[in-house]
C-alpha cells in the first residue's frame, strides 16, 4: 500500500526564468515576471513550481555555473524579490522548490579563486587537482560539453576536474568541509521557507578515486568518464549523510537529477526505506535512439521502446519507491516535437501527451510552454542558437561531416537545448510578449499561432486540456497512487493500461500513430461498465468500448470502469 505524501500529489511546473517573463525590458526573464504569472500557473492546477537556477552566476551554462550560492542572478533581479514571490507563492499555495547544483561551481565562485591560488591553500582541496600524465592531463576523460575534461591552471601548477564547461570546476565531495558548506547553505535556504530541491547531476558526486581512463568510442577523441563518476563508490553514504543533516529536518520534496540509472539504481536513491530523496529524474526515455553520436540525430522515437521503458519503471518502483514523470525540461527538445508530432496532428498530439503524463504513477513534471503545445524552434543558422553544449556540438559535427552542413543543422534543430529555452510565447504582440526588446534567444517564429492568450480563450485548448486532466488527476486517487497494469504490450502503435487503487480502476487508452489504430480490449476489461472521463476526441462517445476499438490519430481517452 502506498503511503500519501503531498509530494506525491504534487503537480510540478518547472520554469526557466531567462525565458519565461521579461518585467524590465532588458530581454531576460526576471524574478518580478514569473510573480506577475503566479496565477497562471496556479489556475493551470499546478502545486509546486521548479525554479531553474537564479543564482548569482557569469552565465557560461546559463546559471548552471554558481558564483554565489547566497545571491540572485543581477539580470533576475534580488534577494528581496526571490523573498517576495516565495510569500506570495506561498500565499497562493504554491510552493518553489530550487534547482540545487553542488556537482560543481563557476570558477568565479570564491571557493574556486581561493582554491587556484596555490596547492597549500585550505581551499585548495575543494575541487579535484590532479598533477598530469607525461605532460598532459590526467587521464582521458572529455567534458560532457566537449573537449577534455582536464584544464591545466598556471597558479595551481595542475589541472582541475571539470565534467561539464572549463568554468564550471568539479567540487571535491570527498573533502568533509565541501560538504558541510553545501549543507549550511541548504539549511540557508530551507530556512528561507523554500520547499524543496532538484538536485542537479547528483549521482555525479563521488569519483572513482583512481580516475582511471576511460572507454573511447570509435571516431571519438576522449575517454568516457560516466562510468567512473556516476553512482560512485560513496555516493549513498553521501546523500544518506545530507539527508541525515539536512532533509530529514524539513517537510520538503527532493528530486535527484540522475543520467543513466536503472530501475535498480532509482531504488537506492529513491526507495521509501532508504532516507536519500524523494524520486529522482531517469533519462531512458529521453536517450531513445541515442547513437554513436549520443542524442545528435533526428531519428524518430521508436513507440515501442517507450512503452517498454516507461512499464520497466511504472512496475519497478510500484510500491517501493516514486516516479517523476516528464516528457521535456530545459536541457531536452520539446515534447510535442519529440514524443508527438508538430505538424497537422500538434494539438491532438500534445493533449496525448498530457493524457500519458497525467495517467501515470509517480508525480508529473510539466516544462514551461508544454502546456500550450510549445514546438520546437525552426532556426536555420547556428548563429541563432546560445547554448553552450550546441555550439560545441556544432563545431564537433561539422569536423565530423565537412561535406554535409545540412546534416549538422538537422541534427541541431532536432536536439539543441535551445529548443526548450526560446521565450515562452505569452501573446501575438511583437517578441511573443515575453520582453518589449530583443530577447536574449529569438522567439519561435509560431507565437502568433501559439500563444498562452489564444490558448486561454480556446475551451477546446491544449492549455484547458492540461486543465482538465490535472484536475481529473486530483478527482481520482486511482491516478495518482493506483498500481500500473498494461495491456496490448505487443501493440506498436498503441499504449493502454489500467491504474487500479482500492476499488477504483481507470482504463486509459493511447494511439501514438498518426492513423487509426484498433486496440484489441481484453475479455475481463470489455465487460466491466466503463464511463467515459475524458477525451482528446470530441466525437468520442461512451458507449463504444467494446472487444476492439479504433483510435484516430493520436486519440486518448481515460475511462472510469465500474
Ligand atoms: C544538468 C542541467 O539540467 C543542465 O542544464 C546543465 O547544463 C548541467 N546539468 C550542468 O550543470
Amino acid at each position: 500500500m502506498q503511503s500519501k505524501k503531498w509530494w506525491k500529489e504534487a503537480i510540478v511546473y518547472q520554469i526557466y526564468p531567462r525565458s519565461f517573463l521579461d518585467s524590465n525590458s532588458d530581454g531576460i526573464g526576471d524574478l518580478q515576471g514569473i510573480i506577475k504569472k503566479l496565477d497562471y500557473i496556479h489556475d493551470l492546477g499546478a502545486t509546486v513550481i521548479w525554479l531553474c537556477p537564479v543564482y548569482d552566476s557569469p552565465n557560461a551554462d546559463n546559471g548552471y555555473d554558481i558564483r554565489d550560492y547566497h545571491a540572485i542572478m543581477k539580470e533576475f533581479g534580488t534577494i528581496e524579490d526571490f523573498d517576495k514571490l516565495l510569500s506570495i507563492a506561498h500565499q497562493k499555495g504554491l510552493k518553489i522548490v530550487m534547482d540545487l547544483v553542488v556537482n560543481h561551481t563557476s570558477d568565479e565562485h570564491k571557493w574556486f579563486r581561493k582554491s587556484r591560488q596555490n596547492q597549500e591553500n585550505e581551499y585548495h582541496n575543494y575541487y579535484i587537482w590532479k598533477d598530469g600524465k607525461n605532460k598532459a592531463a590526467p587521464n582521458n576523460w572529455g567534458a560532457v560539453f566537449g573537449g577534455p575534461a582536464w584544464k591545466y591552471d598556471k597558479s595551481a601548477k595542475q589541472y582541475y576536474l571539470h565534467l561539464f564547461a572549463e568554468k564550471q570546476p568539479d567540487l571535491n565531495w570527498e573533502n568533509e568541509k565541501v560538504r558541510h558548506g553545501v549543507y549550511d547553505m541548504m539549511s540557508w535556504w530551507l530556512e528561507k521557507g523554500v520547499d524543496g530541491f532538484r538536485m542537479d547531476v547528483i549521482n555525479a558526486i563521488s569519483k572513482d578515486q583512481r580516475f582511471p581512463d576511460g572507454e573511447v568510442q570509435p571516431g571519438q577523441k576522449y575517454g568516457n568518464s560516466w562510468n567512473y563518476v556516476s553512482n560512485g563508490p560513496r555516493i549513498h553514504e553521501f546523500l544518506q549523510e545530507m539527508n541525515r543533516e539536512v532533509l530529514s529536518k524539513y517537510d520538503i520534496m527532493t528530486v535527484g537529477e540522475t543520467s543513466g540509472i536503472t530501475t535498480e539504481d532509482a531504488l537506492k536513491y529513491a526507495g521509501f526505506d532508504r532516507n536519500e530523496l524523494n524520486m529522482v529524474f531517469q533519462f531512458e526515455h529521453v536517450e531513445l535512439g541515442s547513437d554513436e553520436n549520443g542524442k545528435w540525430n533526428d531519428k524518430p522515437v521508436p513507440i515501442p521502446e517507450l512503452k517498454k521503458i516507461i512499464t520497466r519503471w511504472q512496475t519497478g518502483l510500484d510500491r517501493k519507491a516514486w516516479n517523476s514523470l516528464y516528457l521535456g525540461n530545459h536541457d531536452q527538445p520539446r515534447s510535442v516535437s519529440r514524443f508527438g508530432s508538430d505538424g497537422k496532428y500538434r494539438e491532438q498530439s500534445a493533449k496525448l501527451l498530457a493524457t500519458l503524463l497525467f495517467t501515470l504513477q509517480g508525480t508529473p513534471y510539466i516544462y514551461q510552454g508544454e502546456e500550450i503545445g510549445m514546438t520546437n524552434v525552426p532556426f536555420q543558422t547556428i548563429d541563432q542558437y546560445r547554448d553552450i553544449e550546441t555550439l560545441n556540438t556544432y563545431r564537433k559535427l561539422s569536423a565530423q561531416y565537412p561535406q554535409d552542413p545540412a546534416r549538422v543543422m538537422r541534427y541541431i534543430r532536432a536536439k539543441s537545448r535551445d529548443n526548450a529555452r526560446t521565450p515562452m510565447q505569452w501573446d501575438s504582440s511583437p517578441h511573443a510578449g515575453f520582453s518589449s526588446v530583443k530577447p536574449w534567444i529569438s522567439e519561435n517564429p509560431n507565437y502568433p499561432e501559439i500563444n498562452v492568450e489564444k490558448s486561454l480563450s480556446d475551451p477546446h485548448s491544449v492549455y484547458h486540456f492540461y486543465q482538465k486532466m490535472i484536475q481529473l488527476r486530483k478527482a481520482y486517487p486511482a491516478l495518482i497512487y493506483g498500481t500500473f497494469l498494461p495491456f496490448g504490450e505487443e501493440e506498436s502503435k498503441t499504449f493502454c493500461y489500467q491504474r487500479q487503487w482500492k476499488d477504483q480502476t481507470l482504463l486509459i487508452l493511447l494511439n501514438f500513430s498518426e492513423g487509426n489504430a484498433s486496440v484489441p480490449i481484453p475479455k475481463a476489461i470489455a465487460q466491466r461498465n466503463r464511463k467515459l472521463l475524458i477525451s482528446n476526441d470530441s466525437t468520442r462517445a461512451d458507449q463504444t468500448l467494446s472487444q476492439s476499438i479504433t483510435l484516430q490519430p493520436f486519440e486518448g481517452n481515460v475511462y472510469l470502469l465500474g
